[in-house]
């Protein structure tokens, strides 16, 4: 059974990155959603709204499971016996980040391959800040994020990003 991880901040889960997930569901068996729970940044959603959002947004996706992780992505990716860890690849500023990324933990942990999936041209330029930006200052992002977000961020009170929560 071939297992991956597909982990990010997902704050909030984009329609880039269902797309990644889709696809990496053709490739592999088992795809975990990990949500990092990093305590040292204030995300824009909670960890419990990250999850049900992504949670709503994959049902459709058999092989994805949503789940949270802390500490190190490979221990997390070892835990769950995957062998390999997916991130999508934008354009070409993703690449000096992710190149890192891939090469520190494929030292720490050499049977762990990370994989790229190339973000589709339609989501290129997409990313959760954007669509953040673009919702506290009241502009639509539908197309960009699945409903359940468009509904969270109209319900989400208007100083969340402006250092209210
Ligand atoms: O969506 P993001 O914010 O680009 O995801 C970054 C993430 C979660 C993949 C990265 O921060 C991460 O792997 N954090 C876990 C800590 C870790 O393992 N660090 C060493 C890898 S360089």
């Amino acid at each position: 059974m071939k297992i991956a991880v597909y982990p990010g901040s997902f704050d909030p889960v984009t329609n880039g990155h269902i797309d990644i997930i889709e696809r990496a569901a053709k490739i592999f068996d088992l795809v975990h959603v990990a949500i990092i729970v990093n305590p040292e940044k204030t995300p824009y959603f909670d960890i419990d709204e990250r999850e049900q959002m992504l949670k709503t947004a994959v049902r459709h996706i058999k092989k994805a499971k949503v789940d949270s992780f802390d500490g190190l992505l490979v221990d997390y990716a070892a835990s769950k016996r995957a062998c390999a860890i997916v991130r999508g690849l934008r354009a070409v500023s993703d690449f000096d980040y992710e190149f890192q990324m891939a090469l520190t933990n494929l030292r720490m942990c050499p049977e762990i391959e990370t994989v790229f999936i190339m973000t589709d041209y339609k989501y290129s330029y997409l990313s959760s800040s954007l669509v953040k930006q673009i919702a506290t200052l009241g502009g639509n992002v539908s197309g960009l994020v699945p409903k359940i977000v468009i509904n969270k961020l109209r319900k989400a009170p208007i100083d969340r990003g402006r250092g209210g929560k």
